[in-house]
């Protein structure tokens, strides 16, 4: 049985103080939540305090985002190894908005995930085609391309610690959701592509305008483990009900 995961993707959203005061406030809302990994992805200078909110909680840290050299001179970026030491478990990597906006490509991706394996951080792996494609009907192309560039030569061995995010860039934070047989149907796709022998234990969330209204129909899916949100995950009571769907 895989683990669902929901996990907010707080972007450059919530100050440390802002963030640290949702977790104390979510915190016993979630006591008796048990067969889901619940995630908090705040911004960087948060990473520390909210941790020292949530160590002793149901709530797992990750990132955002990291750098895939160990060290150096490379100013404003963060290593695997720093965020292990702020407590991070998880790391989102290839979001959209890294890739449209930060020019990551599928080969920062890759490298990227060797660093965060490396450190022993679960990598978060988001892949997602744009309006365009899905229109030229590319979809499966473009999926498929993000998969082997990101995953080739990856050992089995380190599977257990991947997870998966389809996020179609069309439905991410315009209100607009794939529907759960759009989703389905390319969390299928995906798991098709994975080594056959990691390929029904590995995580594969679905991101893009999740919210309580559409939660439970997704989570029903079959390929669906989980769901990476943005919006939604910013009010206590809208991620309450996303974490007890
Ligand atoms: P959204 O964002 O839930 O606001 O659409 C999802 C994401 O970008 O991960």
């Amino acid at each position: 049985m895989r683990k669902p995961i929901m996990a907010g993707n707080w972007k450059m959203f919530k100050t440390e103080i802002e963030a640290v005061d949702f977790c104390a406030k979510l915190k016993p809302l979630i006591n008796d939540v048990s067969n889901i990994t619940i995630l908090i992805c705040p911004s960087f200078p948060a990473l520390p305090k909210v941790w020292d909110e949530i160590k002793d909680s149901k709530m797992a840290l990750g990132a955002q985002n990291l750098h895939w050299e160990e060290e150096g001179a490379f100013t404003g970026e963060v290593s695997a190894a720093m965020l292990k030491c702020v407590g991070c478990s998880y790391v989102i990597i290839g979001h959209s908005e890294r890739r449209q906006y930060f020019g990551e490509t599928d080969v920062t991706v890759h490298k990227k995930l060797l660093a965060a394996l490396k450190h022993n951080l679960s990598p978060i792996v988001c892949i997602g085609e744009t309006l365009e494609q899905r229109d030229k009907n590319e979809t499966f192309k473009v999926i498929e391309t993000q998969v082997k560039g990101a995953f080739h030569g990856i050992d089995v061995k380190h599977w257990d610690n991947i997870v998966i995010a389809y996020e179609p860039v069309w439905a991410i934070g315009t209100g607009k959701t794939a529907t759960p047989e759009q989703a389905q149907e390319v969390h299928a796709f995906i798991r098709g592509l994975l080594p056959a022998e990691v390929a029904p234990k590995t995580r594969i969330l679905y991101g893009g305008s999740v919210k309580p209204e559409n939660v439970k129909e997704l989570m029903a899916k079959p390929d669906i483990d989980g769901g990476l949100v943005g919006g939604a995950a910013l009010k206590i009571e809208s991620f309450e009900k996303l974490i007890k769907y």
